[in-house]
């Protein structure tokens, strides 16, 4: 995704032939930066050659799964409707892992009937609903144990996982506990440790202390795991100021430690294998001058995209065709909900925007598309994909019919 000659490309798409093809707004893929996120996470970790579970709460859409699964990856699901719609892909059960602090008896019996390689459980009251469930089943179910390391990501506080405030997993102690108790139930096996700590992790050193606490875990615990699953967090670079998550530290380190402790390794990434796969496309509607700045008001908002109103996210805004006309004044990217927090971001010397003209939200692959609602009786957009000179839609925009 990039300029030829001034204007904005999807792989050999114009943004011309886009909008033209498509009503506003819409999210659009590349397939090729896909396919090219997932080969360099293979590549990154091919030392240690984990199972590598893309996680569904990222990025749910069917035909993209399609591509993530035919690219040999698993998946990491949260609910009974993710999981059905991962089997219906076609991934099969053995590269399937089933977190979540809240599954219910009747999304446990359907993971249980699956055969799914683990459900990671979260708490002792989980663990006995499974036990009481295999026992009606006469099956021994593979468990994983969350462990929360009680490590800060150094991540937006609405995104971490890992500290003792958060509400996954289980404490050291409880979870020491609980293994001593269960681990000779004929019901359950526990198969993996399980940890994840957040999302949109940039440091190492977060990780680095995960690894710490895990490996002291494994030393006082009386079990053997199979696995360790460390789950994803890995983050992205939304800001253009090239500061990328280094992911060849990391596979070092997970590669001594799946040594050192002879277990296989599950990673559940899901932002960093689809963020920066998509652009959400976008027109300016009204420009509205105001003293200070000028509110340049786009037909996408916070029901298209919530990511800047929940958590401050920013998404870098990029037109669609480049010119060198700068305005003078701030630009303040808002959108038509009626809500003063339906705001992307506030940008200035940005080139100088006209109504009707086309902007480019980039990096919204990850808890982009899944986030998006009905708020203010709004359709959700539809997703294109663009593989080389080809567009297919692969998600149709809902229709205002649909929703009354
Ligand atoms: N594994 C578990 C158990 C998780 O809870 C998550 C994300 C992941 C893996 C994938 O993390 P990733 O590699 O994508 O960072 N809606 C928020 C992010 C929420 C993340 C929730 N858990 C956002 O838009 O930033």
């Amino acid at each position: 995704m990039n300029y030829k000659n001034s204007k904005f490309y999807v792989e050999n798409i114009s943004i011309g032939k886009l909008t033209r093809s498509f009503q506003t707004p819409f999210y659009c893929y590349s397939k090729l930066r896909l396919n090219q996120n997932i080969k360099n996470f293979y590549k990154n970790f091919e030392k240690t050659k984990p199972l590598i579970c893309f996680s569904v709460k990222s990025n749910s859409n069917s035909k993209l799964l399609k591509i993530i699964k035919d690219n040999g990856l698993g998946a990491d699901v949260v609910s009974i409707g993710e999981l059905q719609k991962v089997l219906k892909v076609g991934f099969k059960p053995n590269k399937i892992v089933f977190s979540g602090v809240g599954k219910t008896s009747s999304e446990l019996n359907f993971a249980i009937k699956k055969k799914i390689l683990l459900i990671n459980i979260e708490s002792e009251s989980e663990l006995k609903n499974i036990i009481n469930l295999s026992k009606n089943k006469k099956t021994v179910v593979n468990v994983g144990i969350r462990l929360n390391p009680n490590v800060n990501a150094q991540t937006i506080g609405k995104i971490s996982t890992g500290r003792m405030q958060d509400k996954f997993g289980l404490t050291f102690k409880d979870a020491i506990k609980i293994i001593d108790k269960y681990k000779n139930s004929n019901s359950i096996r526990f198969k993996c440790l399980s940890v994840h700590i957040g999302s949109q992790i940039l440091s190492n050193a977060p990780y680095q202390k995960m690894i710490r606490v895990v490996n002291n875990f494994l030393e006082k615990v009386s079990v053997n795991f199979e696995y360790v699953d460390f789950g994803g967090g890995m983050g992205i670079d939304y800001s253009s100021n090239k500061k990328t998550f280094d992911f060849k530290k990391l596979a070092l380190e997970i590669h001594k430690f799946s040594e050192r402790n002879e277990c296989k390794i599950i990673l559940e990434p899901g932002r960093s294998i689809i963020g920066d796969t998509a652009v959400l496309i976008s027109k300016v509607i009204y420009i509205k001058e105001s003293p200070t700045k000028d509110f340049i008001i786009l037909d996408a908002g916070m029901n298209d995209l919530i990511r800047p109103a929940l958590y401050n996210a920013k998404h870098m805004i990029i037109p669609a065709i480049k010119s060198s006309k700068k305005s003078k004044k701030e630009y303040d990217f808002v959108g038509p909900i009626c809500e003063t927090s339906d705001r992307f971001l506030k940008m200035k010397k940005f080139q100088r925007l006209n109504e009707g003209e086309i902007v480019i939200l980039k990096d919204v692959g990850a808890y982009g598309y899944v986030l998006s609602s009905n708020y203010n009786v709004r359709p959700m957009p539809k997703e294109v994909l663009v593989d080389k000179s080809k567009t297919q839609i692969i998600s149709k925009r809902q229709s205002i019919k649909d929703l009354i």
